[in-house]
C-alpha cells in the first residue's frame, strides 16, 4: 500500500514537471496574438506618424503600403482573439483588456467600426501628398484612442 502510494505519487510529480510554463492559462496564446496584431497597428501607424511630424521624409509608396496594412490588419478575424474569460479583471498579469469589452459588448464593435472608417479614410489620404496624409492623422489616432480610452487598463 505505502509503495503503491509512492508510485503514484512520482508519477504526478513527473507530469506536472513537464508541463510547459506556458500552461498558466489556457487564453495565453488567445492574447499574445491579439497583443501581436496591435503591435502591428503601431509599428505601421509609426511610419505614417513619422512622415507626418516630418521626423522621415515623406513617400508615397511607403505611407501607402503602411495605410494598405492597417487596413488588412483592422479586417483580422478576431473572434479567436477575444475569448471570454481572457480580460485584466480575470487574467491581470497577462492583459490589459478590460472586462468590459465583454461585459458592455458589443460597444467595443461600435469602437472597432468607427476605427475601420479612419482606416479607410487614411488608406485613401496616405498616397496623395504630405498634406492629405496629416489631414488624416488625429482622425487615425483617435481610431486607435477611442477604443484604449474604453476598453484598456492603463499600464500599471
Ligand atoms: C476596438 C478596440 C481597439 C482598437 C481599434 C485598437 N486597439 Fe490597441 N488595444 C486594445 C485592447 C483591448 C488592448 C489590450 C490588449 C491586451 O492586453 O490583451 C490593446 C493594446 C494595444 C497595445 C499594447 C500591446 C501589447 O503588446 O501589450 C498597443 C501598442 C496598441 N493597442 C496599439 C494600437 C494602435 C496603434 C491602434 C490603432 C492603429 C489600436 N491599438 C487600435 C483595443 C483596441
Amino acid at each position: 500500500m505505502t509503495r503503491m502510494r509512492i508510485v503514484v505519487g512520482s508519477v504526478l510529480l513527473f507530469a506536472f514537471s513537464v508541463l510547459p510554463t506556458s500552461a498558466q492559462s489556457p487564453h495565453e496564446g488567445a492574447i499574445k496574438a491579439r497583443k501581436a496584431q496591435m503591435q502591428l497597428y503601431a509599428w505601421n501607424l509609426g511610419i505614417l506618424g513619422d512622415m507626418a511630424k516630418e521626423k522621415t521624409e515623406y513617400n508615397a509608396d511607403a505611407a501607402k503600403a503602411a495605410a494598405a496594412s492597417l487596413s488588412a490588419l483592422a479586417r483580422l478575424d478576431g473572434s479567436s482573439m477575444w475569448p471570454a474569460g481572457s480580460d485584466s479583471t480575470a487574467l491581470p498579469d497577462l492583459t490589459r483588456a478590460k472586462a468590459e469589452s465583454w461585459t458592455t459588448y458589443p460597444a467595443v464593435v461600435e469602437k472597432q467600426k468607427a476605427f475601420l472608417a479612419a482606416v479607410d479614410a487614411m488608406n485613401e489620404a496616405a498616397g496623395g501628398g504630405l498634406d492629405s496624409l496629416k489631414g488624416q492623422m488625429k482622425a487615425m489616432a483617435d481610431g486607435c484612442g477611442g477604443c484604449h480610452k474604453d476598453f484598456r487598463e492603463e499600464k500599471k
